[in-house]
């Protein structure tokens, strides 16, 4: 049986937008670096947040490959594509470790320490 694919949108820094095709078993990322596209990573576990990304306009997603992901994380819109696999059309703004990071301390939440 075929799994769906789903359009990704990644709008980055400089508002450039790109757009590719995921299917329900693949990361976000994987997909985007198969595709050339040039984006941070690091422990490739869902833990560092070097990924991170934010989802605009909501839709659905899992981490459930992520080793630290929290609900608020989700209710903030944070995703992180290394380890995201998309169940709907997505849109993401890339490049959020910083305000990822800066939520987990609002929220009291851990963040990485040291350096991967
Ligand atoms: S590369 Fe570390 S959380 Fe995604």
């Amino acid at each position: 049986m075929a799994v769906a694919d789903h359009q990704i949108t990644l709008v980055f820094p400089d508002r450039e937008r790109r757009t590719l095709a995921v299917t329900d078993d693949e990361t976000i990322l994987a997909a985007a670096y198969r595709e050339g596209m040039d984006l941070p990573s690091t422990c490739l576990q869902g833990w560092c947040l070097s990924c991170a990304g934010r989802v605009e306009n909501g839709g659905e997603w899992d981490q459930e490959l992520s080793r630290r992901y929290y609900r608020q994380d989700r209710d903030a819109g944070f995703i992180l594509l290394c380890t995201a696999r998309a169940h709907s059309d997505l849109t993401i703004c890339t490049h959020r470790q910083e305000a990822m990071v800066e939520h987990r301390l609002a929220q009291g939440l851990a963040t990485p320490r040291g350096k991967w």
